[in-house]
């Protein structure tokens, strides 16, 4: 599908559809020239377009009223609020917080940095006192029962699971009163904050599931909506605008001045497209996942009132156009640069990343399933449905390895020229590394990293894996294949705290190359083969679906062995995860999430439909219709699948 300037126009001016709800900016058609004005003149100063300064207060709280004003030929609908109550509770907050205490007396927390740190050093010393009291406790049993082991008892595990909750609501993040995200740690122990005191898009998936399956939608409600509108904004880098449509992979609430008013503040959202993250790394999975949990909000909730609003529309079909947009590539797998995703940093997976692919899938099944159909969306659901047939076909042809295809690719001929060739993309066998010959068990497979013309990344990554289970990107075999390489790689995948995030590490000269040297990165640690405890939701979704539970029941307790005496780190170093990582924070909301989503879905594996996609008949059909296995092909796969 091609999107031609007629398209990009329909984009911009379907932004321009009224739209309920008092907080969104309604922008007239004029926001063409204000775009190509700031191609032409970047130079120039401008406040702050990343800025929402809508309300002061809530999007449920009445007391609004709308202002119009323009701004460079872009009129703009705010709804601000006048009410002095706020304005005064806005103050007192920080004069409270200042004062050292953490309550907030009036349903509102505190977000500014000052109040962040009196927050942080409040919770230090709270959860001083509870580990000491739970060392206590553990010392206490060790002398009684005599046995170390015992000690985990007498934690419980219903108090890991509430303190679990206690802290996963600590991290709320609030927005003029409403609860809109959470923060991605918050740990008493660090001293460089980086961008961990933000809402996270991709952090914020499990803490959203997590409350959805608890039947608090309001959250997660606040946090589409809000995110919505940070999706619409300009967003430069030198001169440079990534497409619309673009989700920030981050944003922060920060307290202002009130212009023209000393004596008051505003709340105001600072979202980070990659303009300021470490590496300038272009978020494309979070689009993808605010998709995804769209559907598992509807899902949940009962309430398709909320992907039906015309903004919401609108929102999901910027993301497809932006994702189906045609560009130079011959394979129908999204093409991104490297770090675009929970890796967010070197870790050589440019090109057509696992991670990315899967959840693109999801994204697409998801969105076919919530769009509401209309004049002019038929060519996107079209490129939509053949795309996702393409997908699967792609993804499941050439990215799958067992050990029959291992052999044959051990066996392949080079330097094929034709249509029909079987070895593709040129793959030289001798870039099967010798760890996968000895590692690949007889029984079971997995879908590789990333494929390029002469180049497979052989590694094993967790949670393009997993989710391509949970979305049936993989065919049922296949995700049998892939729980069953995950139980025969216990010790290399789980080892002592649940899931490596890929497998195995960058090792010498390799590390040097491909990461840059990169002091993170070290060889089983953080993205190089570190474990990250969040995977244990995805883990959960994905044996679920296959009706094998008992995987990530055996996985959760292990977690629980040591989680919470560990203080819910964000990742852990080593070859068998035994130590806390190097430079993993402690208290980080998605080790916490990931947890609690993956102990209440056990309890209640019904509650996983809400994430699952199951292998749709009619894209089967279009798939063996289609196959161009083994033919030259090209005819057939030109082919319209119609719905
Ligand atoms: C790290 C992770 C990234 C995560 C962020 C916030 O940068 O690599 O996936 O979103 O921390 O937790």
């Amino acid at each position: 599908m091609s999107l031609g300037i007629s398209e990009a126009v329909f984009q911009v001016f379907s932004r321009a559809v009224p739209q309920t709800g008092c907080n969104e900016p309604r922008v007239n058609s004029s926001y063409l020239t204000l775009h190509s004005r700031f191609r032409v003149n970047c130079t120039r100063k401008r406040p702050s377009m990343h800025r929402h300064l809508f309300d002061c207060s809530s999007m449920l709280q009445s007391q609004l009223r709308t202002h119009q004003f323009q701004w460079m030929g872009v009129s703009f609908h705010l709804c601000k609020a006048y009410s002095h109550p706020w304005l005064q509770t806005c103050k007192c907050q920080r004069a409270e917080s200042v004062g050292g205490t953490t309550g907030d007396g009036n349903g509102l927390r505190p977000v500014n940095d000052v109040e962040t740190s009196n927050l942080v050093g409040n919770l230090t010393t709270a959860k001083h006192i509870q580990l000491l009291k739970q060392e206590e406790e553990v010392l206490a049993s060790n002398v009684t029962n005599g046995a170390i082991t015992d000690s985990f008892g007498t934690i419980g595990v219903n108090s890991v699971e509430e303190e679990a909750w206690d802290l996963l609501r600590e991290s709320v993040v609030y927005y003029c009163g409403n609860p809109i995200g959470t923060i991605a740690a918050q740990d008493p122990t660090s001293s460089s904050v980086l961008n961990y005191d933000q809402v996270f898009i991709r952090d914020f998936i499990p803490s959203g599931i997590a409350f959805l399956l608890k039947g608090e939608y309001d959250i997660v409600r606040n946090f589409i909506l809000y995110t919505l509108q940070l999706q619409s904004w300009e967003k430069t880098m030198d001169c440079h605008s990534p497409g619309q449509g673009l989700m920030p992979a981050s944003f922060k609430v920060r307290t202002v001045p009130l212009d023209g008013d000393d004596s008051a503040t505003e709340e105001v959202l600072d979202p980070d497209f990659g303009e300021a993250a470490i590496g300038r790394v272009a978020p494309v999975d979070s689009g993808l996942w605010w998709i995804i949990l769209l559907r598992a909000y509807g899902r949940c909730s009962g309430d398709p009132s909320v992907q039906e609003r015309v903004d919401v529309q609108t929102g999901i079909k910027m993301i497809l156009r932006l994702c189906l947009a045609d560009g130079f590539d011959m394979f129908p797998t999204l093409l991104v640069t490297d770090g675009s995703c929970m890796i967010d940093r070197r870790m050589g997976i440019h090109g057509h990343p696992l991670e990315i692919q899967a959840l693109f899938y999801s994204a697409l099944l998801c969105a076919r399933e919530m769009l509401t159909p209309e004049d002019g969306s038929a060519d996107l659901i079209r490129a939509l449905n053949n795309r996702l047939v393409a997908l699967s076909f792609h993804i499941r042809e050439y990215y799958w390895i067992d050990m029959k295809k291992l052999n044959e690719i051990y066996r392949y001929k080079t330097e094929e020229y034709s249509y029909d060739a079987v070895n593709k993309f040129n793959i030289y066998p001798d870039q099967i590394s010798p760890w996968l010959v000895e590692w690949m068990p007889n029984k079971g497979g997995y879908l590789i990293g990333n494929l390029q013309p002469a180049h497979m990344d052989f590694r094993f990554f967790s949670l393009g894996n997993l989710w391509s289970v949970v979305n049936s990107l993989a065919t049922v075999e296949q995700s049998h294949a892939i729980l069953d390489l995950i139980e025969a790689k216990w010790s290399d995948l789980v080892a002592d705290m649940p899931f490596k995030i890929c497998y195995p590490a960058l090792d010498g000269q390799e590390w040097q190359i491909i990461t840059g040297s990169d002091p993170k990165n070290t060889p089983w640690s953080y993205h190089n083969a570190g474990s990250w405890p969040t995977l244990l939701w995805q883990l959960t979704v994905a044996c679920i679906k296959m009706k094998r539970t008992h995987i990530a029941a055996k996985a959760v307790e292990i977690a629980e062995r040591r989680i919470s005496r560990d203080r819910w780190p964000e990742y852990y170093d080593t070859k068998r995860s035994r130590f806390i990582g190097k430079q993993s924070r402690l208290y980080q909301t998605w080790s916490i999430a990931g947890y609690l989503v993956a102990k209440l879905l056990l309890a209640d594996p019904s509650k996983a439909n809400i994430l699952i996609t199951e292998e749709d008949s009619e894209l089967v059909n279009a798939l063996i219709s289609a196959n161009p296995r083994g033919k030259r092909g090209r005819k057939n796969l030109k082919q319209t699948y119609i719905v």
